[in-house]
């Protein structure tokens, strides 16, 4: 196997030089002034149980004074922020008004194949979409965004996001930050590069393919380096990553610790107390951070290790970090709230229990599958188990109501693996126990050599709708890092 650093190198060179320098050029310090924007809420408790979303192109300012085109859900760029409680069931109405094919997917979400929205649910432009979603799950955040065959990558650049906020009474039991808003914060982390007018630019070239497509430039709930002004108290961030390929390394700009309560499948057994949080495409988690000091402070993140010098923000100075947004404490003190000591019971990871096991190996270096469509994609085709995608391929049989032990090994460089219609449970991550916040319920997971995985599965899918499981880096996706399986 290829280490991933001797890969980067590799591919390193074979970069024109006149790349590096113009990225650099573009990657100036940026200024912190615009205030964070937050995405409309649809509370469901108020706005009943049908929602809208429209998919339609808009116009959005990223660089102040200069719009670019963009996509949105009912909104310019992004889209609302669902709130929703466990027990509800959603009607959802989704209309295309794009030109081109779109899927759906509510990632994180835990319903059957056949609303999951992934590449076989396809929306016509002028068509609609009318899944009904039960929300049967743990408090958690989720997210949607587009995943139509091979137009993932572009769509979700050009804007489609939004995020799911499930309710199941514990945010109120534990006394937990959650006026949304004000001291609970969507905080969608992506990157993008710009033209000069100001327009999106996505790299579609092979080294995009290879490392998947990272702009130079870091976005936060679509605007650059925002400032958000926070009560001076707790204040919970709800973090998602929602880049094309970023990993990003996060942590304040005076060291603060700060602690993780949640990750993607919902909340950890308790707080766990870091000064670094690594968050990888797909991947939510939410933190409390505690402002009551009063002073400004800014959140960085450091250099993308797998993209080495051509990372992007950070990137340049080696081990140097870049801001990524400023938080500014009101006057005021707020009545400090205590820091819940246990915050759910999540169940025992009991790997005896398991079905099954089966292996995963995800290779970004070589392929031995043949290339078939995927090669539209620069000529590069991305494999699991040697297999590029195929969407009508079944890859696994899965049975309805069992777990299992899956292994996840990266080939080339680290991959963050995700699996629809199930969460899962880290039990190792390169041959050791996963630290703290990674112990609790998740569905992706950054593989840097090899994962096992506990995998509860607990949704139907058929043939006709299967789950998918695949790299999130979107490039690798489209490239054909993905598979297919159905569980019944
Ligand atoms: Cu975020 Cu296939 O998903
Ligand atoms: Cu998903
Ligand atoms: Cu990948």
């Amino acid at each position: 196997m290829l280490s991933r650093r001797r890969f980067a190198l590799g591919a390193a060179a074979m970069i024109a030089p006149g790349v590096l320098s113009s990225r650099h050029a573009s990657a100036a310090s940026p200024q912190i002034e615009t205030p964070l924007p937050i995405p409309r809420l649809i509370d469901t408790e108020k706005s009943g149980r049908a929602v809208k979303l429209r998919i339609a192109a808009g116009r959005h300012a990223f660089v102040h004074g200069k719009p670019a085109a963009t996509y949105g859900y009912s909104a310019p760029v992004l889209g609302p922020v669902i709130r929703v409680r466990k027990g509800d069931s959603l009607m959802m109405a989704v209309d295309n008004a794009l030109d081109c094919d779109t899927t759906v997917h509510w990632h994180g979400l835990h319903v059957p194949g056949d609303v999951d929205g992934g590449p076989h649910q396809v929306i016509k432009p002028g068509g609609s979409w009318h899944p009904v979603l039960e929300i049967n799950q743990p408090a958690s955040t989720a997210w949607f965004h587009p995943h139509p065959h091979h137009d993932t990558a572009r769509q979700l650049y050009t804007g489609l996001t939004g995020m799911i906020i499930i309710d199941d009474g514990s945010d109120a039991r534990l006394d937990l930050p959650r006026s949304y808003g004000v001291d609970d914060l969507p905080i969608i982390l992506q990157d993008r590069s710009f033209a000069s007018d100001g327009a999106l630019l996505y790299a579609a070239d092979p080294l995009a393919t290879a490392y998947g497509s990272r702009g130079d430039i870091i976005i936060v709930n679509g605007a650059i380096a925002p400032v958000a002004t926070v009560p001076r108290g707790p204040v919970r961030l709800r973090l998602l990553d929602a880049a094309n390929a970023r990993n990003f390394y996060l942590r304040f700009g005076d060291g603060r610790g700060f602690h993780v309560i949640a990750s993607d499948g919902g909340f950890l057994a308790a707080p766990v107390a870091v000064t670094r949080l690594t968050i990888s495409p797909g991947e939510r988690f939410e933190i409390l951070v505690d402002f009551s000091n009063g002073k400004a402070v800014t959140l960085e993140t450091g250099p993308d290790e797998e993209m080495g010098l051509f990372g992007g923000p950070g990137a340049q100075g080696g081990s140097e970090h870049v801001p990524v947004m400023r938080f500014e404490p009101g006057a005021t003190p707020i009545a400090a709230t205590a820091l819940p000591l246990r915050l759910a019971e999540p169940a025992v990871a009991d790997p005896g229990k398991s079905a099954r096991r089966r292996r995963f190996i995800l290779d970004s270096s070589m392929c031995t599958g043949e290339p078939r469509e995927a090669q539209a994609d620069h000529g590069r085709i991305m494999c699991i188990n040697g297999k590029p995608h195929d969407m009508d391929r079944i890859d696994e049989q899965v049975k309805l109501g069992t777990t299992e032990i899956w292994e996840i090994f990266s080939v080339g460089m680290a991959h963050p693996f995700h699996i629809h219609g199930a969460s899962f449970r880290v039990l190792g991550l390169g041959g050791t126990a996963p630290p703290a916040h990674l112990a609790g319920w998740k569905d992706v997971v950054l593989v840097e050599d090899k994962a096992e995985l506990l995998v509860a599965f607990q949704q139907p899918a058929t043939a006709r709708h299967p789950f998918m499981y695949h790299c999130h880096i979107a490039e690798h996706e489209q490239a054909g890092m993905m598979g297919q399986y159905v569980c019944m």
